[in-house]
């Protein structure tokens, strides 16, 4: 079986456009928490906060040299070691060829390894049961149930926290290794 070739590469200053028509494709907005139509300067200043921050990391998910999504950490946070994330696919073509377990996979080696981090945790809207369930497959556990934490389209909604401790990823690890070289994915040791 073959998989499309995955790179996450670091945000560049060139990706600012990309990322504002992506960040305002209703099949992305429906799952963030603001998802109000993002003019040129709002997001020109958020791009640049983006950039400076030293407690955010940005990268763009490539796959067969195309850019195709977003991973990002944020909440890093040394003195706890620990650090909160998100990703999305904007170009629904994409879907549904293991891009997003890749990006699972990616993003907790780089925080358990590179970065040397005990916890990566998350909060996914109830509703967006396809990246929960995601993220279950990969070790994290369900923490805490913040109930009516966000409105959309004026409706309270729940949002599920979940974490994962680099003791866990050290016990799911290999299953989770194997699942994608399955699905094809050449992986580094
Ligand atoms: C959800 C998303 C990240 C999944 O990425 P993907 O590349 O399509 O997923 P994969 O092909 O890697 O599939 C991984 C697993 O999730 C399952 N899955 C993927 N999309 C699913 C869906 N919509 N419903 C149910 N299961 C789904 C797959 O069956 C697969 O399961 P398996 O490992 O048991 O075979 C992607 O569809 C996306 O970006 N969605 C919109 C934006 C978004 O929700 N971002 C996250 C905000 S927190």
């Amino acid at each position: 079986m073959s998989a499309p070739h995955v790179v996450l590469r670091p945000l560049e200053a060139g990706d600012r456009d990309r990322l504002l028509a992506w960040r305002n494709l209703p099949e992305i907005a429906r799952w963030m928490y603001s998802d109000h139509e993002i003019r040129a300067e709002e997001h020109a200043r958020w791009f640049e906060g983006a950039l400076a921050d030293a407690r955010r990391r940005y990268w763009i998910i490539e796959a067969d040299g195309r850019p195709v999504g977003l991973a990002n950490l944020y909440d890093l946070t040394p003195e706890h070691a620990r650090s909160s994330w998100a990703y999305y696919l904007a170009d629904p073509s994409t879907r549904g060829q293991g891009i997003g377990a890749f990006v699972e996979y990616w993003v907790i080696e780089h925080v358990f390894g590179e970065l040397g981090l005990n916890k990566l945790w998350c909060e996914v809207l109830i509703g967006n049961e396809a990246v929960w369930r995601l993220h279950e497959g990969f070790g994290f556990q369900r923490e805490a149930l913040f109930r009516r934490h966000v409105c959309k389209d004026g409706v309270p909604t729940d949002v599920v926290g979940l974490g994962l401790l680099a003791s866990d990823w050290a016990a799911t690890r290999m299953a989770s290794r194997e699942r994608l070289v399955g699905k094809g994915f050449d992986l580094p040791a």
